[in-house]
């Protein structure tokens, strides 16, 4: 069984995502803050098959020891989804310089620093896969959201020059781009503006977190051996 780890795997697309990889046959380490309900229900589940650890990754100078406890006590790594992000909205003109600093820290320093200490063991086993998440708003911005789209477009730009420096390894490295999901980072988002965004697809309506994870599980699989250094945009077609 390949053992993966997926952050932010507590609630919303981490969650998805680890359901997803648990049904594909993947052992599964979900990180998160704090131990949803949801996770809860899937863990005892899937026994054996997920499991969870606390983990905050804003406490960066501590991510070198998590990832040598994750080595320690699941062994052989075969992937790494950085997906745990914070949604933080608001105008740059008077955003706070402490959540500006958090939004770099946990969407970008933390899963730089967790891919270095977790590319080891991949490296020495001469394979694996990296799947970063980052957004739809990396490439066309949104209003509220200039530093969250700074954070994203850092990890896109993260997994381009990656993929270059681990391919003869068999690592591939890659992004998913979601477009809008409901989940709880988008729960104060709501009527005309949600309808708005919802009239940008062409399809009349937006991708579940569930549409965004099958794009994930098919990048971490054997399927997708050839793929590497790109980037696939799950957003029911919004940027076309
Ligand atoms: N929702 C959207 O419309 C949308 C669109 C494009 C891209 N995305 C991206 O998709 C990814 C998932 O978003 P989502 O909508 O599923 O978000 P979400 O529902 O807010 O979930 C965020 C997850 O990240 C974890 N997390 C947050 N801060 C953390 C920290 N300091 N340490 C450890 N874990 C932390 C949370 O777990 P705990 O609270 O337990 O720590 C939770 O599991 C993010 O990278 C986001 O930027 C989302």
């Amino acid at each position: 069984m390949k053992t993966i780890v997926i952050t932010g795997a507590t609630r919303g697309l981490g969650l998805a995502t680890a359901r997803q990889a648990v049904v594909e046959g993947y052992k599964v380490i979900a990180v998160g803050r704090s131990l949803s309900a949801e996770l809860k229900v899937a863990i005892s589940e899937n026994p054996g098959q997920l499991f969870f650890e606390q983990f905050d990754l804003n406490e960066i100078e501590s991510i070198h020891s998590f990832a040598k406890h994750i080595a320690k006590n699941y062994g052989r790594l075969w992937g790494l989804v950085n997906n745990a992000a914070l949604g933080s909205d608001g105008v740059l003109a008077t955003l706070h310089e402490k959540d500006i600093a958090q939004l770099i820290r946990v969407n970008v320093e933390a899963p730089i620093l967790l891919t270095k200490y977790l590319l080891r063991p991949m490296l020495m086993n001469r394979g694996g896969r990296i799947v970063n998440v980052s957004s739809i708003i990396a490439t066309t911005g949104f209003s509220g959201l200039s530093v969250y789209g700074a954070t994203k477009a850092a990890l896109a730009g993260f997994t381009r020059s990656l993929s270059r420096e681990v391919g003869k390894a068999g690592i591939t490295v890659n992004t998913v781009a979601p477009g809008y999901m409901e989940t709880d980072m988008t729960s104060g988002l709501q009527g005309e503006k949600l309808e708005a965004i919802r009239r940008r697809s062409p399809l009349g309506h937006l991708a579940k977190a569930e549409d965004v994870a099958y794009a994930v599980t098919y990048l971490l699989s054997e399927k997708a051996e050839n793929v590497t250094g790109s980037t696939i945009t799950v957003d029911a077609g919004s940027t076309a």
